[in-house]
């Protein structure tokens, strides 16, 4: 099952993080980005309810082709309520091996944030299913290159700063798939409730990501 949850991400290119939307607009928001063509989502962990925002988006996803995910999971506790609550794959922005343990003594796919060589190696060592690189406009794409020359063909996702004007260039660097959070989710069509014009957004950036 890990391996199908790390392919889904693959193919969906892009995961969406899903970060401080509101319980009550939450489902809809993940049904109006899955429209779009996006099948891995993220909620983030931090905030209020973070459990019941993960058991509502799975919900409303069951028997699509979508994987539901945590993200900003920081420590071993939190991945194991983030895991009971439904998430398949669980991401951070650092790289803490006790995160890593938790997800693999559960089946669950794990992406450490990592941005160094070390933090690469510490991740793989740990058993991480695939690292993200974090935050990825500040080194830029030829940093995936750069970090999978020693370390071999590790799976490499950058996240942070990614937009519909780069991704191509991640992918063209090396990238299995993309992390992107205010680029393809439409906070202000939220805030206005207007799922046509989240899926939208979501859309122009899953064209950026198949061009
Ligand atoms: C996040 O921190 O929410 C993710 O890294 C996405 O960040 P972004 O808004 O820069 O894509």
């Amino acid at each position: 099952n890990e391996t199908e949850v790390r392919d889904r991400i693959i193919d969906s290119g892009v995961v969406a993080v899903l970060r401080g939307v509101d319980e009550a607009q939450i489902a809809s928001v993940a049904r109006a980005i899955h429209e779009a063509g996006v099948t891995a989502i993220e909620v983030t962990a931090d905030g209020k309810r973070a459990s019941e925002k993960i058991a509502a988006v799975d919900r409303e996803l069951t028997g699509t082709d979508a994987v539901v995910g945590a993200g900003t999971v920081l420590d071993a506790p939190t991945a194991q309520s983030v895991i009971d609550a439904g998430a398949e794959f669980v991401l951070a922005p650092d790289c803490n091996p006790e995160m890593i343990r938790t997800c693999n003594r559960r089946g669950v796919v794990s992406v450490p944030g990592v941005m160094t060589p070390t933090e690469a190696v510490r991740g793989m060592e740990a058993g991480a299913d695939m690292l993200k690189m974090f935050p990825a406009t500040t080194v830029g794409p030829d940093h995936i290159g750069a970090i999978q020359g020693p370390l071999g063909d590790v799976d490499i996702m950058p996240t942070g700063g990614i937009s519909p004007d780069n991704v191509g260039d991640f992918f063209d660097g090396g990238a299995v798939a993309v992390g992107a959070g205010s680029a393809i989710v439409d906070y202000d069509a939220i805030e206005a409730d207007d799922m046509a014009r989240v899926r939208e957004t979501a859309a122009s950036f899953v064209d950026a990501v198949e061009s």
